[in-house]
């Protein structure tokens, strides 16, 4: 266990408080990455219907974007874009947004917020709810890469015959994009 403050009662901190609390967070900040990567792996758990489960379906997605030429930064929202339902999938592509938001561009964000209004091209027809719910956003800066990601990495990424690349292929990536410098929001 590292430093600790002295206070029980948050009205009761000092400035050594503060610093020792500050120095924590910054080393705690080293294992960023190293917890996606994990909640990346719990996603192996999750299949709710589909022909391969949400590990190979991010796995894929990631791999699709990387053999595209994608950004680095595009890549990762590929990889991690289906990872907030490893929390709670209703509204997963929100939690993914905001577990990014400290390391990604605002498009990559609005991307990932979003996403699963513009998959719902292809099924929502199926659920009761509007097909078109994209046609809202089509002046936005990040519409374009959402199109990409969504129609050309993410639809297509149900394949069991596919061999995406490994997840240890991604680390580097991920440490690179999940740094330890996480922009205060
Ligand atoms: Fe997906």
């Amino acid at each position: 266990m590292g430093q600790q403050a002295s206070f029980t009662r948050m009205q009761d901190g000092t400035k050594d408080d503060w610093m020792i609390i500050a120095a924590e967070h910054a080393t705690e900040f080293k294992t960023t990455a190293d917890r996606f990567i994990g909640y990346l792996r719990g996603l192996e758990k999750i299949t709710v219907g589909f022909a391969v489960n949400q590990l190979h379906h991010c796995l894929m997605t990631a791999t699709l974007a990387r053999r595209d030429n994608a950004s680095d930064e595009e890549i990762v929202l590929a990889l991690c874009h289906d990872i907030g339902k490893a929390i709670n999938i209703p509204n997963h592509g929100p939690i993914a947004a905001e577990m990014m938001r400290p390391y990604i561009s605002e498009n990559g964000y609005n991307v990932i917020y979003n996403h699963q209004a513009f998959q719902g091209e292809y099924y929502y027809e199926y659920l009761g709810a509007p097909t078109d719910l994209r046609k809202q956003w089509v002046d936005e800066p990040w519409y374009d890469l959402a199109e990409k990601l969504v129609d050309e990495w993410d639809a297509p990424a149900f394949d069991p015959e596919f061999q995406p690349d490994t997840l240890e292929s991604f680390v580097p990536l991920m440490r690179k994009i999940f740094h330890d410098k996480p922009m205060p929001l």
